[in-house]
């Protein structure tokens, strides 16, 4: 078992999320890389310790050439790195020899995919590309580095019963109403329905965002073991998918971030947009927290009904990268 699932491809970021000629830090397998995205809209990644003397290159600017592509500015001393790694020594005519050893990146459509340098075991899925056709992007949001490693991540966001503990303020559930698992080996669907206690009148006057929460919460996730869950939500307005990405950053370090698409059947819709990422903002906040609170390694000795979505990851985890035949679905 590998604690990273070093294999997998991780998404690193939707196109949208890198402003053009803005160096980001990434990091990836205890790595960190300065990534760019130039006027032409190409990306590159480099490791992001400055050779020289180890400045992050991430904090220093892009500096665009005459063909549009850009190389990244060390903040330290200036020197000027191309997207294949090399640099131009003050008073010499030409290139060094590369000392950084560019982050391989797979780029489709604007979905920004990579494999951290090591042997692909699982394939990069054909689900966003196929969201990206018939949907309509909105944004990006809470994306952040939480204090925890990948497997506990995972369980928690397979957790179908952490929603009145976790998640009480925001939606005040009232019972998890399983419908049904169904286990396709590396991706599941999972089917139940949330009734929520009513907020009062002067709750919803004060924050009307909440007018827009139903009283019942349909919920359809499609999960693709190991690097992302899709809510499916559906309204009389339109349907929406909540895309929620993971990255082991480093043992004890893994990212989450979320990608909102939506389908307005109804203009209407299109306003609520940034009012869905703002919950999806705060959901991802309280699970953040809660994998704060949370000891480590501390021996599981109670179970609850619809623990099968945590079952599902275990397996996978143990079993990664091969698929074991699946016995779930129920
Ligand atoms: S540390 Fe980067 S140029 Fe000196
Ligand atoms: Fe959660």
């Amino acid at each position: 078992m590998t604690s990273m699932l070093q294999g997998a491809p991780w998404l690193l970021a939707h196109s949208s999320m890198l402003p053009i000629n803005q160096p980001r830090k990434i990091s990836l397998y205890g790595n960190d890389y300065v990534i760019w995205k130039d006027v032409q809209g190409s990306i590159h990644a480099l490791p992001n310790a400055c050779p020289h003397m180890g400045a992050m290159l991430s904090e220093g600017w892009c500096e665009v050439s005459s063909n549009g592509e850009s190389a990244i500015s060390c903040p330290f001393h200036a020197l000027q790195f191309d997207a294949s790694g090399c640099t131009v020594l003050p008073g010499a005519n030409k290139k060094n020899i590369s000392l950084l050893k560019p982050l391989e990146l797979i780029v489709q459509d604007k979905f920004i995919w990579t494999y951290g340098g090591y042997e692909p075991k699982i394939e990069i899925p054909s689900i966003l590309n196929e969201i990206a056709q018939t949907c309509q992007f909105v944004g990006h949001t809470a994306d952040r580095s939480v204090e925890t490693d990948l497997l506990t991540m995972l369980l928690n966001m397979h957790d179908y019963n952490h929603q009145n503990g976790t998640h009480r303020e925001l939606f005040r559930i009232t019972e998890v109403q399983f419908q049904q698992f169904v286990d396709e080996g590396h991706v599941s669907h999972a089917f139940y329905e949330m009734p929520t206690a009513p907020y009062s009148l002067i709750e919803k006057i004060k924050k009307p965002d909440l007018l827009l929460l139903p009283t019942k919460f349909n919920a359809h996730l499609e999960n693709h073991f190991p690097f992302f869950i899709i809510f499916h939500g559906e309204t009389s307005v339109g349907k929406a998918a909540q895309c929620h990405f993971f990255v082991p950053e480093a043992e004890n370090i893994t990212r989450t971030y979320v990608i909102f698409f939506y389908q307005p059947k109804h203009p209407i819709f299109k306003i609520f947009g940034s009012i869905f990422l703002n919950f999806a903002k705060v959901v991802v906040d309280q699970d953040a927290d809660i994998l704060g609170k949370i000891y480590p390694n501390s021996p599981q000795k109670i179970r609850l009904n619809n623990e099968v979505g945590m079952d599902w990851v275990k397996r996978n985890f143990e079993n990664f990268p091969a698929v074991v035949t699946p016995n779930l679905s129920r």
